[in-house]
């Protein structure tokens, strides 16, 4: 076997070139991918033949992955090619967070370490027809959603940059980090960036599909804080994705998951920020009635008057103990209990966490507890308009859903209440807006979500049937009411539901017309089947 590093030479030339714009990343009709290989320094004469032309349909069901595989072996070698069978893959697939994502087994996992690294892969995963899935923190929760079946894994864990712009007004963020290394990372320099909420999730799922945070109220979601993206498109190569420059990739990516490229870079608008106040209270359900008040007034009044200020509101049941609302309740400002919780102030908690802290102490208060990687998981979401009588039907139907599964085993089944405040969605419009597609004149709404975890595999159904059915119920409620509404966040959608059809027709074809300019041979689509598809509604369109 020959060896055809990768040469600096080439990396050299592969800079002039993409700077020459000698390589555009719009592609020509007859795009070669074995000149585009060549281009970058790769020496194709050293990979094993391709196979011979593979038809659509074909490529669509063939995974002749081994000489994919083969050929990133040659030029990266073992400590960036993990091949199946090896202690070092079986760690690696260990290290997403749901079991269903953990169990596929790839082919082999690749582990990019630089940008021409991923413009490499895609040319090779396309030189031989290779499915391929891109893994950032791993919490997507069904099976397929950042890990595939025969295919090429992708892990971005070695992009860990932090480098925060002498201005202060941005800080480079790698798509290897979790939100706690960047929490902490920018702490140092006085800042925040507008992110995750629990420790260990990672950067780019979370920024691609939205990305709900404590400061979404006056920031609008993480997506929309995103000076600039470096995206390797289809043709692998890299461009710098803003507001100005492929503006209309720019409007795509806020909200459009991993169907335009990869990203080896977000640029994040940065923010001056010291401790803030905030922290869990646990309610008995004696206080429910409050409970559901103080929500809704928070979502259709208060949160209108005070935008540092955010709430999400779980509701679970504790064996022994009985049913439980959590409340977490978080202030920009180093103030407690400033007045717009107002309606939080005479609830009898039987538990309270707030206090002062740092962004990275709220990611890691919140985490405590949390269960680890390696459980059964299901994540599902829906969004509806807020309504004081709706939610006492929610509630209420979680319940008596909860109470059939009262047998099975499990870790939890929680439901979570968080509202898209007028103040983020008026801020998601900056820029050019977002492709979500909510609408500021019609909330505000509110995202209902679910997270079941459990231990035995042949439980799944029970959980997503019993989910499913929830959702069902309530739907048709709200629809009855005049308050239902089709947006699902894409990150906690599940496997049976449809985030990009819920933006809407018209920005789901403009999202698809920007996806054939950028990527005529749907890679992102076919090639790249993880994920929620722009060609496909819902992964999976059979809930139990
Ligand atoms: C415990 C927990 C807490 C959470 N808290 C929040 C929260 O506070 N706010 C919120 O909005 N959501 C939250 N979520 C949901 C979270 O946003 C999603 O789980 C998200 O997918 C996590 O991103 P990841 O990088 O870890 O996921 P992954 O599973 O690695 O990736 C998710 C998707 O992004 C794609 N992708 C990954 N990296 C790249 C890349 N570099 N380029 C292109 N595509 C890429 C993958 O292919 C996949 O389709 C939470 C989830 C969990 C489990
Ligand atoms: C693609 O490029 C390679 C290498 O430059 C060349 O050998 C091959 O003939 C080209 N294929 C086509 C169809 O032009
Ligand atoms: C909370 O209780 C105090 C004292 O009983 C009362 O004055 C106040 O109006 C109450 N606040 C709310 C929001 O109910």
């Amino acid at each position: 076997m020959r060896f055809a590093r990768v040469v600096p030479v080439a990396v050299a030339a592969f800079a002039a070139s993409v700077a020459g714009q000698a390589t555009s990343p719009i592609e020509p009709q007859d795009f070669n991918v074995t000149a585009a290989l060549e281009n970058i320094g790769v020496d194709v004469e050293a990979l094993p033949d391709p196979p011979a032309e593979t038809s659509a349909v074909q490529r669509r069901t063939l995974t002749p992955c081994s000489l994919a595989c083969t050929s990133l072996a040659i030029l990266f070698g073992n400590d960036q090619l993990l091949s199946e069978g090896t202690t070092a893959y079986d760690s690696f697939t260990a290290t997403y967070w749901s079991a269903q994502q953990g169990n596929l087994n790839p082919s082999c996992v690749f582990k990019p370490s630089k940008t021409l690294d991923v413009s490499t892969l895609v040319l090779v995963a396309r030189l031989y027809q290779c499915p391929f899935a891109v893994k950032g923190g791993g919490h997507a929760a069904w099976a397929g959603a950042s890990s595939i079946e025969d295919g090429i894994t992708v892990s971005m864990e070695n992009f860990k940059q932090i480098n925060v712009a002498s201005n202060k007004q941005t800080v480079d963020i790698g798509p290897g980090l979790r939100w706690i290394d960047v929490y902490l990372g920018v702490e140092k320099y006085g800042l925040s960036v507008v992110g995750g909420r629990m420790a260990p999730v990672g950067v780019p799922g979370l920024v691609l599909g939205g990305g709900l945070s404590h400061f979404s109220n006056r920031r609008g979601w993480a997506c929309d804080n995103v000076a600039s993206y470096e995206l390797v498109t289809a043709s692998g190569v890299p461009i710098t994705v803003s507001a100005t420059s492929y503006a209309d990739l720019y409007w795509a990516l806020r909200g459009g998951g991993n169907n335009f490229g990869i990203v080896t870079n977000f640029k994040l608008a940065s923010f001056a920020q010291g401790q803030m106040w905030g922290g869990q209270r646990v309610y008995l359900e004696t206080e429910f009635t409050k409970v559901l008040d103080a929500i809704y007034q928070f979502t259709v009044t208060g949160s209108n008057t005070d935008l540092d200020a955010a709430q999400i509101v779980t509701f679970a049941v504790a064996p022994g103990i009985g049913n439980l609302a959590f409340a977490n309740l978080h202030y920009a400002k180093p103030i407690a209990n400033a007045p717009v919780f107002n309606n939080w102030a005479n609830l009898t908690a039987i538990d309270d966490t707030t206090g002062l802290r740092y962004m990275s102490g709220m990611a890691d208060l919140l985490n405590q507890g949390a269960q680890g990687p390696g459980a059964y998981e299901t994540w599902w979401g829906i969004s509806l308009k807020m309504d004081r009588q709706l939610l006492q039907f929610i509630v209420d139907t979680y319940y008596a859903v909860y109470a059939t599964t009262a047998n099975v085993e499990q870790i939890l089944f929680i439901m979570a209440i968080q509202p898209v405040t007028e103040g983020a969605m008026k801020a998601m419009q900056k820029n050019g807006g977002n492709a979500v597609g909510l609408n500021p004149a019609k909330g505000p709404y509110f995202i209902l979500n679910f997270n079941a975890a459990w231990t035995v595999a042949a439980d799944e159904a029970k959980f997503h049937h019993a989910i499913n059915t929830i959702i069902k119920t309530v739907k048709a409620e709200a629809k009855r009411r005049g308050l239902d509404n089709d947006f699902v966040y894409l990150n906690y959608a599940s496997e049976y539901q449809d985030p990009i059809g819920s933006y809407g027709a018209a920005n789901k074809a403009r999202l698809s017309s920007i996806s054939k300019k950028y990527d005529p041979t749907q890679v992102f689509q076919y090639l790249q089947p993880a994920g929620f598809k722009l060609v496909k509604g819902a992964p999976n369109p059979n809930p139990p």
